[in-house]
């Protein structure tokens, strides 16, 4: 059994997190759309997620939609007392499994609702304002009205911590004017480093970054640098791949993806990979080989 403490701590709202952490949306079934094929098999990815120590657990209420909130609620409940589940609001599902962006104050007062009764809380520790004026990446635009809602739903003691996601630093600048913002999730890992100043700039602010597609989402990152690296080090390259977040910034927080219990063994046991500074410059230059092929 490894020991995922070896990946240090951070201050998340006012909670004390692993920085290892377990993103539950693989859970659900294809295309995050129905149930898992396997219902007892993720119930058992969640308990052994928490087994293994993990007390931050990602999900929304649109994965399934319904599906990912309610498995970890059978698995996991009555919850551990250190457990910080986060969730999203911001998008709901069509029928054509499209993601669709709801961002009226109907809906997100009713993304809270649903949330609050899948999960079988009295109140969310954190929910992520997911912006959808591009689902695929950050883009400009005001997202004072939706986060005002968000931020009378906390005033209304139903939310505790407020974060964003998919957002640029204007946007972030912005709704650190209209509430505090503890947390901030979009698209990043050793290949995609849109984001590199951003997350230092987090830091100095004490805000929490967690990278979502932290091994590449639905392609899987691949990478002969990650795989000699790994081999190298008797490691696997998503171990790596997870290793190098852990040592970017101390205000990474993970949360890795997976429906295999095998799997999400091999990604706690990342925590105690040590990378040796030769391989840390090795795998900075993955993403600028990444953007010379784009
Ligand atoms: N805010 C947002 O817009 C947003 C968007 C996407 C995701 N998220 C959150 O971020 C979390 C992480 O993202 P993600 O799950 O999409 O992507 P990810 O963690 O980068 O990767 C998940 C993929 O990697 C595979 N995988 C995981 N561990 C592996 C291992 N050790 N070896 C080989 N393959 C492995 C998984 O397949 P297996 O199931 O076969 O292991 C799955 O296909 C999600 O669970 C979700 O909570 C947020």
């Amino acid at each position: 059994m490894s020991s995922i403490e070896k990946a240090g701590t951070f201050t998340l709202g006012d909670r004390t997190v692993k920085r290892l952490g377990y993103g539950a949306m693989q859970l659900a079934g294809p295309g995050v759309f129905g149930p898992p094929k396997d219902h007892q098999a993720a119930l058992a990815v969640l308990r052994a997620a928490v087994a293994g120590g993990v007390n931050h657990i990602d999900t929304s209420d649109f994965y399934g939609p319904h599906v990912t909130n309610r498995l970890i609620r059978e698995a996991l409940a009555p919850y551990p007392d250190d457990l910080v589940i986060v969730t999203k609001i911001g998008a709901r599902r069509g029928a054509d499994r499209s993601w669709i962006p709801a961002f009226s104050a109907e809906e997100l007062t009713q993304a809270v609702h649903d949330n609050l009764r899948n999960l079988g809380l009295d109140v969310l520790e954190v929910v992520n304002l997911r912006i959808m004026f591009d689902a695929h990446g950050p883009a400009e635009g005001s997202i004072e009205a939706p986060l005002t809602v968000l931020a009378e739903l906390q005033r209304q003691g139903l939310v505790r911590h407020i974060g964003l996601s998919n957002v640029t630093p204007a946007q972030i600048a912005q709704g650190r004017r209209i509430c505090e913002i503890v947390c901030v999730q979009n698209h990043y890992n050793v290949a995609h480093r849109t984001d590199d100043a951003l997350i230092d700039a987090l830091a100095g602010g004490g805000i929490a970054y967690v990278p979502y597609f932290p091994l590449g989402g639905f392609t899987p990152l691949q990478s002969s640098t990650l795989s000699d690296i790994a081999q190298r080090l008797r490691a696997t390259p998503m171990q790596v791949a997870l290793a190098w977040l852990l040592r970017r910034a101390p205000n990474i927080l993970l949360i890795p993806g997976t429906s295999s219990v095998a799997h999400l063994q091999e990604n706690l046991a990342a925590a105690e990979l040590d990378l040796p500074d030769d391989t840390m410059v090795a795998l900075d230059g993955i993403s600028a080989a990444a953007a010379s092929t784009h």
